[in-house]
């Protein structure tokens, strides 16, 4: 017999008020983090990445609360709230953030991370004044890695690997995009992207992996450019694309590397292939790379230190994401960065990323959150946007990671401060308390 049709509505209501309670109690969260001082959730209602103001809001939560069960996040919102949803019996991992600032994990969405060797020694050059391209002209730069990479065994190329992203987990990244590019064969790009993929299988970072085969020309390739580019469309990305070794196609567009026609060529068949085209452009000189980016109607394109207005403009319409990768040119000791203020008020979402590469070596998003707002005048809070869902937007993964909001992954970072100002405002040390990836705490510091 069914009595919910003698109740009135207001008792039905009811009713299923005590109902959720007590499926809530029956389902116990695995881990809960109560009293952030700042809670930045990010959520992502705009289902895009953030533009202009947007990028300046956090979404904050003050005396925020979540909860975790399994590896999703079951319950965003403040202590108070948490505790009347939720009975915590003692098995339940109870964190608590006074004091502190709780963020979504950083997704760093622009990285080299799989090579053999270093380029310390490239650093006094850099200091008497040689450019990346003349270090590059001289058989040093991405060639010399190129070197290096091809001689490494898969077994070093994971364990390079592995230490990268140990370090980037300490500092807070919790979603890594990682590129090939240091093969420039059809083997070591092969070899590279497995690495990689056995990487994103054994550590808890996920990475996502990038196919940049047009990174420079190898030296058997050099005055024979169209051979290699042949090479790239007829072997490298169809085995890639076979294999599933990626998920992206990147390309450096630049004067002397891949020019605009030579960059369409190539990211047209990746597309072709499932690929999805990413750019790096107008780093060192502006090759028009934003207008293709914008063309081409590519996810994410990097760098954009010297991109033209008309470009600039053309991606806003287009919605072309900008990762903004400030650790170059402070690495290369440019003048100049890409112009975000410009960006923003164009209405260009923005990400950031490391670019983690043998020239530009850094783990930390932390730092380039500093660099972002000391050299390109970004607020911190839409450095913090660039680095957490803007990221994810990049890699079109923002339906799962990004921010902190129901049904999400628990990516989670407790910085061991009590605002999100103090992320640029206290640089060149780790803010982190604990780094929790995928419901777990990965990372712990200890002071
Ligand atoms: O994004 N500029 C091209 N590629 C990398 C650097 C590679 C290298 O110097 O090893 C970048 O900065
Ligand atoms: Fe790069």
């Amino acid at each position: 017999m069914s009595v919910t049709s003698t109740v009135s509505l207001k008792k039905t209501k009811k009713k299923k008020e005590s109902l959720t309670s007590i499926i809530a109690k029956e389902q116990s969260p695995d881990l809960i983090i109560i009293h952030a001082n700042q809670l930045v959730t990010l959520d992502s209602k705009y289902g895009v990445p953030r533009i202009g103001d947007e990028m300046q809001n956090l979404a904050i939560i003050e005396d925020g609360a979540l909860a975790v069960i399994d590896n999703r996040i079951e319950f965003v919102g403040t202590t108070e709230e948490l505790f009347s949803f939720y009975t915590i019996n003692q098995d339940v991992l109870v964190i608590d953030a006074s004091n502190e600032l709780v963020t979504p994990g950083f997704v760093d969405p622009h990285t080299h991370i799989i090579f053999d060797g270093s380029r310390e020694n490239e650093l006094e050059m850099k200091l008497k004044g040689m450019s990346y391209l003349e270090i590059l002209n001289a058989g040093g730069g991405i060639l010399k890695t190129v070197k290096a990479t091809r001689k490494a065994s898969i077994e070093k190329l994971v364990e390079n690997g592995k230490k990268i992203l140990d370090r980037m987990m300490k500092f807070g990244t919790t979603t890594v995009e990682t590129k090939s590019g240091y093969g420039l064969d059809v083997e070591s790009e092969i070899k590279s992207l497995r690495a990689a993929k056995i990487l994103n299988n054994k550590h808890p970072i996920d990475l996502i992996s990038t196919f940049l085969g047009a990174h420079a020309i190898p030296p058997e390739y050099k005055n024979k450019k169209e051979d290699y580019i042949n090479l790239i469309i007829s072997e490298m990305i169809p085995k890639i694309a076979s294999e599933e070794l990626a998920e992206f196609c990147d390309v450096f567009c630049e004067e002397g590397i891949f020019s605009i026609e030579e960059t369409k060529k190539i990211l047209s068949i990746a597309k072709h292939f499932g690929l999805k085209p990413q750019i790096h452009i107008d780093e060192i000189v502006d090759t028009n790379g934003a207008l293709l980016a914008a063309e081409m109607n590519v996810v994410q394109t990097g760098h954009l230190l010297k991109s033209n207005d008309e470009g600039l403009k053309a991606m806003a319409k287009m919605g072309v994401i900008a990762t903004l990768l400030p650790g170059t040119p402070f690495s290369l000791m440019l003048k100049d960065y890409a112009p975000a203020r410009k960006m923003i008020d164009l209405g260009i979402p923005i990400a950031l990323a490391t670019d983690l590469n043998p020239n530009c070596w850094t783990e930390s998003m932390q730092m380039i959150i500093a660099l972002a707002c000391y050299k390109m005048k970004m607020t911190p809070a839409e450095a913090l946007t660039a680095a957490t869902i803007n990221g994810a937007c990049a890699l079109q993964k923002q339906d799962q990671i990004g921010s902190i909001e129901i049904g999400k992954k628990a990516d989670i970072l407790i910085f061991e401060v009590p605002n999100y100002n103090f992320l640029p405002y206290q640089f060149g040390v780790n803010l982190i308390d604990k780094v929790i990836k995928n419901g777990k705490i990965v990372f712990e510091n200890i002071f």
